[in-house]
């Protein structure tokens, strides 16, 4: 068994890079903004679509425009949502082939628009780097977002990143894509949106970064009713509306621990820096701590579509379609810390940001493929995290690896979680 090693590389970090002097990105010229929002059938997707629509109510500097909009396989979804745009998209893209048969008088409505119709990966990374855009939305869920992605940092763009995933698998290869073409990585998650909000408060860098957690639709089970937990009682989040992935990464606390390895990859502080703490009203979305332990917090009722539009219009803040608090009535903020006795995938994301290089692809592809099989009812809601614990513990760890071998070894991983269930 492969002890995962402790990476030799000092902690690179994303958003330090991205940033000029000033702390503010370089002042934009042109009068429109061109967003392509990939994965614009998902939970985020159809948030940044109601964003934009609301920025060209509230924005008297720039027209908003999703020039481009990709879904997967929910084709009467992307149909409408392309429809009910103030202006029609340039290209909409199905990457799934095999769903363009069944695409029919969605695929027409959509051609009536004027919008050209692409299909496959190939359209999305063709999307992700066209001249015409200047911010790119990465809302595909999981690894399959990665090649998009990457092509939009190689691309020098603005990246509104929600895909964690890209950086949980690739995060040294992806900083140094951003360095090499000057795109901007700005995170979507709240809780690094958060952070980076926080962060902004002093010229002096933070000590610790204290991500919060809800702790999901299980915090207060025990272990007997965890082995035994269905896929319905898992997707019925308390606090935040998701996607089926990630709602259950948020059960199993694997989001967190991706998060932990995202915020390694953003902010640069090595994974002993990096706390988490439950904090069941989800209003406190992070927080920093600085060397005079002076802690600073940014707070908002859950609503993805703030972080969303500031990293839309960041440095600018502008009025938001989230809600407002409502501050007539008393309201709570409870924090605890974490019980890593009963939420054991938790710890997985320290040792995979502490570790690096090969460590996060392989967590990833264990962690996908055995949610995918609880959900298909294959295999217990336990076994994803004692399952994600084997696969990592039995590969050979590699501190520098590229791309192709990042890959490699997701499918490697993808296998061995399976073999395990002997499936
Ligand atoms: N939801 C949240 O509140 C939230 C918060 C923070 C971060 N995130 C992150 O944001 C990302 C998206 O999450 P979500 O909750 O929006 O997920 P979601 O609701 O499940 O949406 C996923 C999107 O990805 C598309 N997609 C799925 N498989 C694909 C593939 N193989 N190739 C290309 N596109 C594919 C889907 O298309 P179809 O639906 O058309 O098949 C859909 O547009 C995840 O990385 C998640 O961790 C989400």
């Amino acid at each position: 068994m492969n002890r995962i090693r402790e990476s030799a590389r000092s902690p690179e970090k994303l958003l330090d890079a991205n940033l000029n002097q000033t702390g503010h990105l370089p002042e934009d010229t042109r009068s429109c903004k061109n967003v392509a929002v990939l994965g614009a059938t998902g939970s985020i997707g159809t948030a940044t679509i109601d964003v934009v629509n609301q920025l060209n109510r509230v924005d008297p500097e720039f027209r908003w425009h999703v020039c481009a909009a990709s879904g997967h396989k929910n084709i009467s979804l992307l149909a409408e949502l392309a429809s009910g745009l103030d202006l029609p998209p340039d290209r909409v893209v199905l990457s799934d082939r095999k769903s363009a048969h069944a695409f029919g008088e969605d695929e027409a409505r959509i051609r009536s628009l004027g919008s050209r119709v692409d299909f496959g990966p190939e359209a999305l990374i063709s999307a992700a780097s066209d001249a015409s855009v200047d911010i790119v939305v990465a809302a595909i869920v999981g690894r399959a977002g990665l090649e998009s992605t990457m092509a939009a940092v190689e691309a020098g763009k603005r990246v509104a990143l929600a895909n964690k995933e890209t950086l949980v698998v690739a995060g040294p290869v992806v900083s140094r894509a951003c360095q090499q073409s000057g795109a901007e990585l700005l995170p979507i998650d709240s809780e690094h949106s958060a952070i980076f909000q926080c962060i902004q408060s002093s010229p002096c860098p933070p000590k610790k970064l204290i991500l919060t957690a809800s702790g999901g639709p299980f915090r207060n089970w025990t272990q007997a009713q965890m082995d035994v937990a269905t896929p319905k009682s898992a997707l019925a989040h308390p606090t935040w509306k998701m996607g089926p992935k990630i709602t259950i990464d948020s059960a199993t606390m694997i989001n967190k621990a991706l998060e932990v390895i995202e915020a390694r990859w953003l902010f640069g502080l090595p994974a002993e820096a990096i706390e988490v703490v439950v904090h069941p009203q989800s209003i406190i979305h992070s927080m920093v701590e600085f060397e005079d332990s002076s802690v600073i917090a940014q707070l908002s009722p859950p609503d993805m579509r703030l972080p969303i539009q500031y990293a839309l219009t960041y440095p600018r803040r502008l009025p938001c379609p989230s809600p407002d608090f409502d501050r007539t009535k008393p309201w709570d903020l409870t924090l605890e810390p974490a019980d890593p006795e009963r939420f054991p995938g938790l710890q997985l994301g320290f040792e995979v940001a502490a570790a690096g290089g090969t460590a996060g692809a392989v967590l990833n592809a264990a962690n996908e493929e055995a949610v995918g099989l609880f959900l298909a009812g294959k295999i217990r809601f336990t076994d994803i995290v004692v399952g994600c614990q084997d696969v990592l513990r039995s590969h050979s760890h590699e501190s520098d690896p590229a791309l192709d071998r990042l890959l490699e070894l997701d499918r490697w991983a993808r296998k061995e979680l399976r073999n395990r269930f002997k499936l």
